[in-house]
């Protein structure tokens, strides 16, 4: 076992989908067996876009649930909710001594979300995400960082403050490193590069086999091919870059059938929803454990808090020591 400590996290916006199991879980099931890993769900984050917190505790679970599902094991890692270890705030608010806040209006996921979400004015917390963020990710002095490509600027926010804060006070925090996923995002059903959920193209991790069935019927595929013998181009067919990832064994033959024509659309569908629903079908029955088991999934996240709590004390004695407000 690797002695160094890995961090991640999530908002709990509602059920995950394949597109986070392959970007994201799938990578932390892998990296729960070398390193002590922390795994966080941020529900102050979620604050910075939504207001409404009628289901963030709901919201919360489920996610837990899902990350279980998945493969996330208790005995390995910890599972905790960012708002119920008080010291986030604390170094939340430590940390935004150590950034300009024209560095964190230059910050491209900002630029992004107002973009995206039309936003006409920025609340301070926003701005404030990555501040928040380096805490997450410092309180437990995470020195790597399983995320996507998108979140690597938020790393870099991290390293900076880190790197301050040690010049200032002494060397309490490591710079975390970004590690990121491999295997290119999947897109969603419906041709867009990203499968979201604020654009309904996703397939979820708790969709059952029919559902899946149903998703996967309506999506697109090249428009070129309109009927079985049409030859068609696998390179832009999403349906073509979900065997890749889920239908390893037949992926040349499907390549090769769909470019001469062999393979119709339909029959190349039905293949991929097949293997789709197989890969996830442990999943579904974990799944149900859980869900009937609810109980446990409250003990698990108890466990986790308590655990973290312990770790986020024992880093908020040495800000302390080293600031001189002990
Ligand atoms: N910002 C991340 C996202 O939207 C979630 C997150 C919050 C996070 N705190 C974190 C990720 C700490 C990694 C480390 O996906």
């Amino acid at each position: 076992m690797n002695q160094k400590r890995i961090l991640s996290g999530m908002r709990p916006t509602g059920l995950l989908h394949i597109g986070h199991y392959v970007g994201a879980l799938e990578n932390w099931i892998e990296l729960q067996n070398q390193y002590e890993c922390y795994f966080l769900i941020a529900d102050y984050h979620v604050l910075t876009t939504d207001l409404d917190t009628k289901d963030i505790y709901n919201n919360s679970i489920k996610m837990l649930i899902d990350w279980l599902s998945a493969g996330l094991d208790p005995n390995k890692c910890l599972m905790f909710r960012q708002s119920q270890i008080k010291q986030h705030a604390e170094l939340f608010l430590i940390f935004s001594m150590f950034i300009t806040a024209n560095r964190l209006e230059r910050n491209p996921t900002l630029k992004d979300q107002v973009r995206d979400l039309n936003l006409d004015n920025v609340i301070y917390g926003h701005l404030g995400y990555p501040v928040l963020q380096a805490a997450d990710i410092l309180l437990y002095k995470g020195d790597f960082v399983p995320v996507g490509e998108d979140q690597v600027p938020h790393v870099e926010i991290s390293r900076e403050i880190a790197r301050r804060f040690n010049n200032q006070y002494g060397i309490v925090f490591p710079e975390p490193e970004p590690l990121l996923t491999t295997f290119p995002r999947l897109p969603g059903l419906d041709g867009n590069a990203k499968m979201s959920k604020s654009l309904n193209n996703t397939i979820l991790l708790s969709d059952s086999p029919d559902e899946i069935k149903s998703k996967i019927r309506k999506a697109v595929t090249d428009k070129n091919k309109i009927r079985k013998g049409d030859p068609g181009n696998p390179d832009i067919c999403l349906i073509y870059s979900y065997h890749k990832k889920f239908n390893s064994l037949e992926t040349e033959e499907i390549y090769q059938n769909c470019k001469s024509g062999a393979l119709g659309c339909a029959d190349c569908k039905a293949k991929c929803t097949l293997r789709i629903s197989d890969f996830f079908s442990p999943l579904r029955e974990k799944r149900n454990y859980y869900e009937s088991n609810y109980q446990e999934v409250l003990d698990i996240l108890a466990n986790g808090e308590n655990a973290a709590k312990t770790v986020a004390e024992k880093t908020m004695n040495e800000v302390h020591q080293k600031m001189n407000l002990g």
